[in-house]
Order: C-alpha cells, then sequence, then structure tokens
C-alpha cells in the first residue's frame, strides 16, 4: 500500500541531495512524496546546525508536527510519523530522543540508508530510535537508482565530511572525517544522471577540491582529473563544484578551468574574512593576500570567470581595522556573488570559548555595510551583461505564462519567453534586462533557427 512522505529541506546543497536520496531510500518501501506535511504519513526534517539556534528551531517545528499529529488522530486519522535527519540530528542524537519523545527515528547523514530499518524498528517501542554512527559501510552503496527523474541540472555527491577544523564551523562534527566517493561510482551515477536528461552536473562536496577519489587505474584522482573524465561524457554540457577551500585549489584545478570548456566560469571560494589575524585565529591556512594571488592565477587561466565567497563578519576579536581588511579584499577581488553572515557562536566549537566576543550591534552593522558592496558588485556584475549573449541552459517555466527560466554560465536565474520545448536545452540568449535578483533575455536568432541543438 502506498504511503505518503514529505520532506523538508534546510542548509546547504549538500542537504537539497540527501534529501533526494531519502526519497529514494523510501521509495521502495511505497512512500510517495506529498507537498505538504498535513497530507504525510511520514515526516523527514532533513536539518542543518550550521549557524545561530538551530536546534531551537527544529524542536518549535518538532512541536507543531507533534500537534498535527495529535489532532489527526482525534479526528480518527492515521498516525504522522516523524524523523529527523540532517546535522541537528547528528548533534542532538540521544539528546533530541529525550526531548522530543514523539519523534520516531533520529538519523545522521551518514546512516540515513538505514531509514526503513529505522523506522521498522520504532513500532512497539516508547523511545525514538536513534542513529548517529558514522557506519564503516559507505551508505552510498546502500542508495538504490533516483526514483525521481531528475530535471536538466541535478547535484552529485562526490565527497563528504571536513578535516579542516575551521574554529567556528560545526561541519567537522556534523559530517565526520573527509571521504571520496572511488571515481567509477562517480561516473556511473553521472551517466545514470545524463541517460535521463541531466545536462548540467554540480558535484557536491563540504571541501570538494579535497577529492582524492580512488580510480581505476589504481591512483588516486583528484577533482581536475575527475572532472576532465566527466567532460567526456556525451550530452553532459555543464560541469560545476562546490564547496571549494582555497587551500585545496592545486595547479591542476585551476589549469582545468582554463582547459575544460564545460567547466563554468563561476566559481564559490569562500574567504570568509580579510583580515590576516581574523584568518588564523579562524583556523583558515592562508592570508588574505594568497587568496587575490589565487584568485589572480584563475583569472589567467579562464578571464571571463566569476566568484562568490562566503563572509563572516564579527568573528571573535574582529576589530574595526579587521573589518575594513575585509572590505578591501571585496573591492580589490570584486565578487559577482556573495553570502554573509554574522558569526553566531556553535556549540563544541573552538571559537565559541574565545575572548572578545562582538557585540551584536556591531556584527550587524559590519553586516550592513558589507552586503551594502557586495550588493553594489552583484547589480553592476549583472548590468554588465545587458547587451551580451550568453548560453542559458533552461529548466523550468517561469512564473508568468509562455516565460521559461534557466541559468547563465555564471549561475544567474535568466527569464526567457518560451514553451516548454525549451527545457533541457542550452541557447544563446542575449541579455535583454538586469533585474533585481535575475536576468531578462531573449533567444537570440541563431537559436530560434535552430542552429544551437
Ligand atoms: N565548506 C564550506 C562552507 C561550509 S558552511 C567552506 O569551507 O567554505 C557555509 C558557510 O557558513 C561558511 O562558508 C561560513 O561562511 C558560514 N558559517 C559557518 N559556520 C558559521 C558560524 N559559526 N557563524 C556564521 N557563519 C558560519
Ligand atoms: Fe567548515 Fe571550514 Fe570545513 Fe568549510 S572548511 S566545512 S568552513 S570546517
Ligand atoms: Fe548545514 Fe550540515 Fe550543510 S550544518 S550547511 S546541512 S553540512
Amino acid at each position: 500500500m502506498s504511503k505518503t512522505l514529505h520532506i523538508k529541506t534546510y542548509g546547504c546543497q549538500m542537504n537539497v541531495y540527501d534529501s533526494q536520496r531519502i526519497a529514494d531510500v523510501l521509495a521502495p518501501h511505497g512512500y510517495v512524496l506529498a507537498d505538504h506535511p498535513e497530507a504525510a504519513d511520514l515526516v523527514v526534517l532533513n536539518t542543518c546546525h550550521i549557524r545561530e539556534k538551530a536546534a531551537e528551531k527544529v524542536y518549535s517545528e518538532l512541536g507543531r508536527l507533534r500537534r498535527v499529529g495529535e489532532r489527526r488522530q482525534r479526528a480518527g486519522g492515521a498516525p504522522l510519523q516523524v524523523a529527523v535527519a540532517g546535522c541537528v540530528a547528528q548533534a542532538e542524537g540521544d539528546a533530541m530522543a529525550k526531548r522530543a519523545p514523539h519523534v520516531d527515528v533520529v538519523v545522521g547523514p551518514q546512516s540515513y540508508h538505514r531509514l526503513p530499518e529505522l523506522l521498522a524498528r520504532r513500532a512497539g517501542r516508547r523511545r525514538p530510535v536513534v542513529d548517529t554512527d558514522f557506519p564503516v559501510e559507505s551508505k552510498f552503496d546502500h542508495l538504490p537508482e533516483a526514483a525521481t527523474p531528475p530535471g536538466a541540472t541535478a547535484f552529485l555527491t562526490v565527497q563528504e565530511g571536513c578535516d579542516k577544523f575551521c574554529s567556528f564551523c560545526v561541519v567537522p562534527y556534523t559530517r565526520g572525517a573527509e571521504e571520496s566517493r572511488p571515481v567509477a561510482d562517480v561516473l556511473a551515477e553521472a551517466c545514470g544522471l545524463v541517460d535521463r536528461g541531466v545536462r548540467e552536473l554540480t558535484l557536491l562536496g563540504q571541501n570538494v577540491n579535497a577529492y582524492h577519489g580512488e580510480a581505476p587505474d589504481g591512483r588516486e584522482w583528484g577533482l581536475a582529473r575527475l572532472i576532465r573524465e566527466l567532460a567526456e561524457i556525451p550530452g553532459l554540457e555543464r560541469i560545476r563544484y562546490t564547496t571549494s577551500h582555497p587551500a585545496d585549489m592545486d595547479d591542476a584545478l585551476i589549469r582545468a578551468h582554463g582547459e575544460v570548456p564545460a567547466l563554468m566560469p563561476f566559481l564559490h571560494l569562500p574567504v570568509q574574512a580579510g583580515s590576516d589575524r581574523v584568518l588564523a585565529a579562524m583556523n583558515r591556512r592562508g592570508g588574505a593576500d594568497d587568496y587575490r594571488r589565487l584568485v589572480d592565477r584563475l583569472r589567467a587561466a579562464r578571464p571571463d570567470l566569476a566568484l562568490s565567497s562566503d563572509f563572516i563578519v564579527g568573528f571573535p576579536g574582529e576589530r574595526e581595522d579587521d573589518f575594513a581588511a575585509t572590505l578591501a579584499l571585496v573591492d580589490d577581488v570584486v565578487f559577482a556573488q556573495a553570502f554573509s553572515f554574522k558569526y553566531s557562536p556553535r556549540p563544541g566549537t573552538p571559537a565559541t570559548i574565545m575572548r572578545q566576543h562582538v557585540a551584536e550591534a556591531v556584527k550587524a552593522d559590519r553586516l550592513e555595510r558589507l552586503q551594502a558592496r557586495l550588493d553594489d558588485q552583484q547589480r553592476a556584475f549583472n548590468r554588465h551583461l545587458t547587451g551580451h549573449t550568453v548560453d542559458v541552459l533552461f529548466e523550468r517555466p517561469g512564473r508568468k505564462p509562455g516565460q521559461m527560466v534557466g541559468r547563465s554560465p555564471y549561475l544567474q536565474a535568466v527569464h526567457v519567453d518560451g514553451g516548454p520545448e525549451l527545457a533541457g536545452r542550452c541557447l544563446p540568449v542575449v541579455i535583454t534586462a538586469a533585474l533585481e535578483h535575475s536576468l531578462a533575455g531573449k533567444l537570440a536568432d541563431d537559436a530560434k533557427l535552430g542552429a544551437v541543438a
């Protein structure tokens, strides 16, 4: 009998990928996806622990779901099962089972392939079943074929976990040690996705450019070698990867940016801050000038490369002159896009117990100033494309009828008049306007003639 499943995903692209895989794991057990938790037999919260009161937010969501379940049972309906997955599940584990005993399963990011078995174990027990192991077996060896057909673009996890231990970050604790999937597995998954219509792959990893997968030739391949191999798959037009660490950006990968046309000229390369003092306290391995030099080398290899970054303001001990160094770095590098955050103390990380925490009002002020500058750069970058022709990979219908949305090489959303037959095609588009968060364009004349497949 079929049952319904609703998955709510928080956090990074890796969680988006994991949520799809959770659906794949449950599909053979009769679960079909539902859009709303109210209609579901099972709700999975795939959680993120990176910032702020992540755990508290999950507990309040769990309280809400408990009331939904109670209302339904009073009305004579089927019980609502709830599983918590992801990084808060990993961090909280047994504490969550105690504080939210109505939850059915608490499962970490490395063991969700066991979900059907964990749900079955819950039957007849009063307490939640908790599995926050880092199992010896890899979950990837136990995941079934994708149940839902992919679109034109897909994520593919190639590496997971992190050994960098930046002093502010929970990821090494929630995702575990850095591990790379074997090349053959990645290629098989990539070929399967391309067979099903995927034209763009984004390779995922918390430290994706630390990739060092075992290869069929008995060696370990780095990310550059893997990308070159993937670029040979007929039908795969675009390759991206995220998130990379500046310290792992080796010569081979820089060269690949210049030599592999499928590798898109847009790179998310988080720098976090522009002050060497702060970068050292963050344990980021490398100073601001190392980052500047790296960007110069990347741009020498691929002159049209656009960059994006993450920034943290108000790290413990950050003074006004440190923050000024971040603004100076932003001015020097010029980013096409960026995410910036106020430093948020995370339980169990070294920065939490550092001295000289920065006042909330100062963090807020710095964030506003940094974001204003980054927004200016993003607007300028979007505007400079007006009148130019860029390739757009079309994904889905837009909000307005008769409109399709796709992505430029720089990951901007581009709206174009056109029908659903454009989906999955990569066509030249003349950019006509830069809007607040997207671009508008029209198909170039040679695209209309069908010259570009
Ligand atoms: N692996 C990636 C990023 C992981 S987390 C990397 O190394 O760059 C995504 C972003 O969240 C980070 O780049 C950082 O900017 C931000 N972040 C992580 N921990 C944070 C914290 N405690 N407070 C504020 N921002 C944080
Ligand atoms: Fe976190 Fe640093 Fe690892 Fe990125 S490199 S996941 S910021 S510890
Ligand atoms: Fe969040 Fe875990 Fe990703 S903490 S950012 S979901 S790795």
